[in-house]
C-alpha cells in the first residue's frame, strides 16, 4: 500500500514536494528540502508553545482530550485508580507492564529501603527560612540530592539508572514532608518501613508525640487514588522540561529538580491553589451565578475549568469528585464544596462554557480535598510533585533509550540587528528604556 503523503507546492520557485505521513505527523526535517537555491537554509516550522510539534514517540502515556480519555500503558486511568496502588502503577509507567505478586513485593520493599534521606540533606534542609515557600525547598533539595549520589551522573549505565530512579520515588515523600514540617516549624519525622507508601507520607507529615503513627485507611487511599491520578500526562510543561534536562545528560536528581522547577508556576502545578481563593472570593452557593456572569463578561477565568487538550469532562476530575466525597466523610464536609458543585452546575448548563468545551479539570476539585486533610494552599503543588516524579522518571528513561533522541535544541526565527558598526563610549547616544 501506497504512504500516505502530502504534496506541498513552494510558490517561490514553483517546485512540488511530497512528504511522507506517518501517524498524523510530517517530519520537520523534511521540510528543509525546500529551498529557494543551494545557499538557502530550507524551511523550518515556526510553532511558539509547541501547539502543533510531537516532540518524540512514546508509548507511556495516551490522551484523547476530545474524548476524555487518560491511559497509562494502554490502561484506563479509571481502572487504575479502582483497583491499584499508587507504587503498583509506578512500575506499570516505568516497566510497561502491571507487576505480578513477587514483582510487586520486591518493587515495594526496595522503593520502603529508599526513603531514608542522608542527614547531610537534613542539615540542608534545616539552612532555609522558617518562611520558605515548601516548593522551592523541594526544589533545591531534590537538586542538592546530586551531592550525595555522584554516581548518579552516569545515566548510560541501566542499573545505575535504575537505583537512582528507585531512590528518587523513595526520597521525594520525605523531603515533601520534610518540607511541611519546617513550615510548621516542627521536627522532622523519620520514615516507618512498615507502612505503605501513602500512610509512611502521612506519618512523616503528622506523627507527634505518639509512639507509632496509625494512618486513617480512608484517607490513605484517597491519597494513594491522587497520586495515581497526577502520576503522569505525557508532554506538558515539566514533563518537557525533565526530557529537554536529561538531554543533555544531567544527572536525574537535577533534571528531575527542573522538571519540579517548571511544575511550580502558577500555569501548570499552580492552578488548585487558585481555585480556592476563587471558592474564597465567591463566599456562598447564593453568590455563584453573579461570579458566572462576571466570568462571562470577560472579569477573570473559571478556575480549574478549561484544558489545553481535554474539550470533555477531565477524567480525573470525575475520579477525584468520587474520593472528595470518601474524605469528606472522614473530615467533615468543606464547605467550598458546595459553591464547586453549584459552579460545576451552572456552567455546564451554560452556553458560554457548552460553547467553548470548557469542563472542570483535575485541579478543580484536588484543592479542596487537600484542604479538608489539613494542607495548606503553598503545599499543593509539592503533593503534586510526588507522584508525578514517576512520570518524569519513566520519560526520563524512555528518552534515553530512544536512538532517535538527541540534545533538545529548537531552533528559532532570529528578529535582530545584523551585523552592526561597533560604537565607542564617548560616541554612543542614550536610548530611552522602557
Ligand atoms: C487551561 C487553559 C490555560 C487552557 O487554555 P487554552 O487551551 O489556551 O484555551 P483558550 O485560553 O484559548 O480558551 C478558549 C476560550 O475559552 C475561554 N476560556 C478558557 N478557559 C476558561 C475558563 N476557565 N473560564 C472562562 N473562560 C475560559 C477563553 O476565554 C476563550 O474564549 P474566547 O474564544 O471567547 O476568546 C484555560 O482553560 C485556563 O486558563 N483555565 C483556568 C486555569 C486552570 O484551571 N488551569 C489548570 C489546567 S489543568
Amino acid at each position: 500500500m501506497a504512504q500516505d503523503s502530502l504534496k506541498i507546492t513552494d510558490s517561490r520557485t514553483n517546485q512540488t514536494y511530497t512528504f511522507g505521513i506517518e501517524n498524523g505527523t510530517v517530519r520537520a526535517m523534511d521540510l528543509r528540502q525546500v529551498k529557494t537555491g543551494p545557499e538557502d537554509f530550507g524551511v523550518m516550522t515556526y510553532d511558539p508553545a509547541f501547539m502543533n510539534t510531537a516532540s518524540c514517540r512514546s508509548a507511556i502515556t495516551f490522551i484523547d482530550g476530545e474524548r476524555g480519555i487518560l491511559e497509562y500503558r494502554g490502561y484506563p486511568i479509571e481502572v487504575l485508580a479502582e483497583h491499584c496502588t499508587f507504587l503498583e502503577v509506578a512500575y506499570l509507567l516505568l516497566f510497561g507492564e502491571l507487576p505480578n505478586e513477587t514483582e510487586l513485593k520486591t518493587w515495594v520493599n526496595e522503593i520502603t529501603h529508599h526513603t531514608m534521606l542522608h542527614e547531610t540533606t537534613n542539615k540542608f534542609m534545616e539552612g532555609f527560612r522558617y518562611d520558605a515557600h515548601p516548593m522551592a525547598m523541594f526544589v533545591s533539595t531534590v537538586a542538592a540530592l546530586a551531592t550525595v549520589y555522584p554516581e548518579a551522573r552516569h545515566i548510560q549505565d541501566a542499573s545505575n539508572r535504575l537505583l537512582q530512579i528507585k531512590r528518587l520515588i523513595g526520597k521525594v515523600p520525605s523531603i515533601a514532608a520534610m518540607s511541611y514540617r519546617h513550615s510548621l516549624g516542627f521536627p522532622y519525622v523519620y520514615p516507618d518501613n512498615d507502612l505503605s507508601y501513602a500512610e509512611n507520607f502521612m506519618n512523616m507529615l503528622w506523627k507527634m508525640v505518639e509512639p507509632k503513627y496509625v494512618a486513617n485507611p480512608v484517607l490513605a487511599r484517597a491519597l494513594d487514588i491522587l497520586f495515581i491520578l497526577h502520576a503522569d500526562h505525557e508532554q506538558n510543561c515539566s514533563t518537557s522540561t525533565m526530557r529537554a534536562v536529561g538531554s543533555s545528560h544531567a544527572d536525574p536528581y537535577l533534571a528531575t529538580a527542573a522538571a519540579a522547577a517548571a511544575l511550580s508556576g502558577p500555569l501548570h502545578g499552580g492552578a488548585n491553589e487558585e481555585v480556592l481563593n476563587m471558592l474564597d472570593e465567591i463566599g456562598s452557593k447564593q453568590n455563584v451565578p453573579a461570579y458566572i456572569k462576571k466570568v462571562k463578561e470577560g472579569h477573570g477565568k473559571l478556575m480549574g475549568f478549561g484544558h489545553r487538550v481535554y474539550k470533555n469532562y477531565d477524567p480525573r476530575a470525575k475520579i477525584i469528585k468520587w474520593t472528595a466525597e470518601q474524605v469528606f466523610g472522614i473530615t467533615g464536609r468543606n464547605p467550598k464544596l458546595d459553591i464547586a458543585l453549584e459552579l460545576e452546575r451552572i456552567a455546564l448548563e451554560d452556553d458560554y462554557f457548552v460553547k467553548r468545551k470548557l469542563y472542570p479539570n483535575v485541579d478543580f476539585y484536588s484543592g479542596i480535598i487537600y484542604q479538608a486533610m489539613g494542607f495548606m494552599p503553598e503545599m499543593f503543588t509539592v503533593l503534586f510533585a510526588i507522584p508525578r516524579t514517576v512520570g518524569w522518571l519513566a520519560q526520563w528513561q524512555e528518552m534515553l533509550t530512544d536512538p532517535e533522541q538527541k540534545i533538545a535544541r529548537p531552533r528559532q526565527v532570529y528578529t535582530g540587528h545584523r551585523t552592526r558598526t561597533f560604537l565607542p563610549m564617548e560616541k554612543r547616544l542614550a536610548v530611552a528604556k522602557a
